[in-house]
């Protein structure tokens, strides 16, 4: 009879249809008379049973083969659960790539093996685990919702170059190369770039990489990582502070709503509650002091004080006891980039935040940027930067300068603390970091 040919998610409606679907083998047990077999094609799960000589032909089927599985889709009585509540009454399958079999197979060096330098090594196959594939849908969703929220909020997606000739968060932290002869780097952040848009487009958005030669191995350190970008004109601290807010907030709703990527953060992070409005504002001055008060130590073992820069361990120690989203603001200028503007109030301080999550700590950094040539020149002197490369940068002060701010949000780290992973290499593809660029 007639197969309609199906992905696998639309099997689910297809009950009593034959159908043919195509995919990996990604599990299989056989028994006497039966085997049973799922069925993967990326867009769901496919529980089959095999019964005659389909049985006997699937004993030998090694793991991630790829067939074309043909049969009649029947609905699970209650009690028996499946993916899609169904399960395909298999009569027939034609393989289209056989996969190893015996130690060669998958199974063997990739599922069972939890040594996570393996992992790595393999990570083009562990990509087809449950867990991995997961986090890599809830990321698509993710970053769809995000764009979702700028195109609501008007903002302008543009895409910057990757290879510069300027720094934006440090000298120590930059990936230089040799370009036709001359230094040139990978860029750490877009945003001086993104603010030349800012008379041209209005507010902008994009969503690039950013690279950093990141040292130290730490959970939420990578070299290359997915970095969302946003620039806006004509805008004080609160309302600056206000749209984060609003992002963070929307984008968790809509991935949370999303028919995919819902169910897949309830299976990955059981529990998980979206965050709401507003988010506690938490000043540096009194996380000082509220670090003094826990009795944690700066990086040095001693008490903090201001001006103390907070590192990774003391942060997330904070935000953990504390057990909300922490909109961490005014951080002194001495601790924070050359560009950013000091508060009207005590010029001591900048126009700043980092916004922390429980688990993970900083996923948000952003600023106030400072409008004023004079100031701006200032803080390259301060930070002991030739501010000639950076003319064009500095021009954006000169015709027609704003209020105006802007921040970086690491793809990599909220989905961390969004799918409940360790650390943040889980939450990307092909995870770059000290000693691994390969596959
Ligand atoms: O705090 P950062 O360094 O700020 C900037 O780059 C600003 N120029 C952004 C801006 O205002 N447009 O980086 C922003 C965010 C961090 O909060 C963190 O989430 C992420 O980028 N991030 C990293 N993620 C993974 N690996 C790394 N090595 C990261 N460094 C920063
Ligand atoms: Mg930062």
């Amino acid at each position: 009879p007639e197969a309609v040919p199906a992905k696998i998610y639309q099997s689910y409606d297809l009950v009593d249809k034959r159908i043919k679907v195509s995919g990996w083998v990604h599990r299989l047990r056989v028994s006497k008379k039966y085997a049973f077999l799922v069925l993967r094609d990326g867009t769901g799960y496919l529980q089959a049973i095999l019964s005659g000589d389909c049985a006997n032909a699937a004993q030998a089927l090694p793991l991630e083969s790829s067939i074309e599985l043909y049969g009649t889709i029947t609905k699970l009585p209650e009690g028996k659960s499946a993916p899609g509540g169904v399960e395909l009454v298999a009569d027939y399958y034609k393989v289209v790539g056989l996969a190893p079999s015996g130690d060669d197979a998958f199974t063997n060096k990739v599922q069972e093996n939890a040594d996570p330098s393996i992992l790595l090594d393999q990570r083009h196959l562990a990509l087809r685990g449950e867990t991995l594939s997961a986090v890599m849908k809830v990321r698509a969703a993710f970053l769809k919702a995000v764009r979702r929220f700028y195109e609501e909020e008007r903002l302008t997606e543009v895409t910057p170059p990757s290879m510069v000739q300027t720094q934006v968060e440090g000298g120590s932290t930059l990936f230089k190369l040799d370009y036709y002869g001359e230094e040139a780097y990978l860029t750490q952040s877009s945003q001086l770039y993104l603010e030349t848009f800012l008379a041209a487009l209005g507010d902008v958005y994009c969503i690039a990489e950013s690279f950093r030669a990141e040292k130290s191995h730490t959970r939420r350190h990578l070299s290359e990582y997915t970095h969302i970008e946003a620039e806006l004109a004509f805008l004080d601290f609160k309302t600056f502070l206000q749209h984060i807010e609003n992002l963070l907030v929307k984008s968790v709703k809509y991935v949370l709503e999303d028919p995919i990527a819902g169910p897949l953060v309830e299976q990955l992070n059981p529990g998980f509650k979206a965050p709401e409005a507003p988010f506690m504002r938490l000043e540096y001055k009194d996380a000082i002091k509220w670090l003094q008060e826990h009795d944690i130590k700066n990086e040095d073992g001693e008490n903090f004080k201001f001006g103390d820069d907070i590192a990774e361990a003391a942060e997330r120690k904070m935000v953990d006891t504390i057990g909300v989203p922490i909109f961490l603001i005014r951080f002194p200028v001495e601790i924070k980039s050359f560009y950013m503007e000091r508060c009207k109030d005590d010029p001591r301080v900048t126009e700043s935040v980092d916004v922390l999550m429980p688990t993970v700590g900083e996923i948000t950094g952003g600023s106030m940027r400072i409008k004023d040539t004079d100031a701006l020149l200032e803080g390259f002197k301060r930070e002991g930067i030739d501010p000639a490369p950076y003319y064009w940068f500095i021009d954006q002060r000169k015709y027609g300068t704003c209020p105006h701010g802007g921040y970086g949000l690491g793809t990599e780290r909220i989905l961390a603390w969004l799918c409940n992973r360790f650390t943040v290499r889980e939450c990307v593809s092909y995870p770059r970091f000290t000693g691994r660029a390969t596959p």
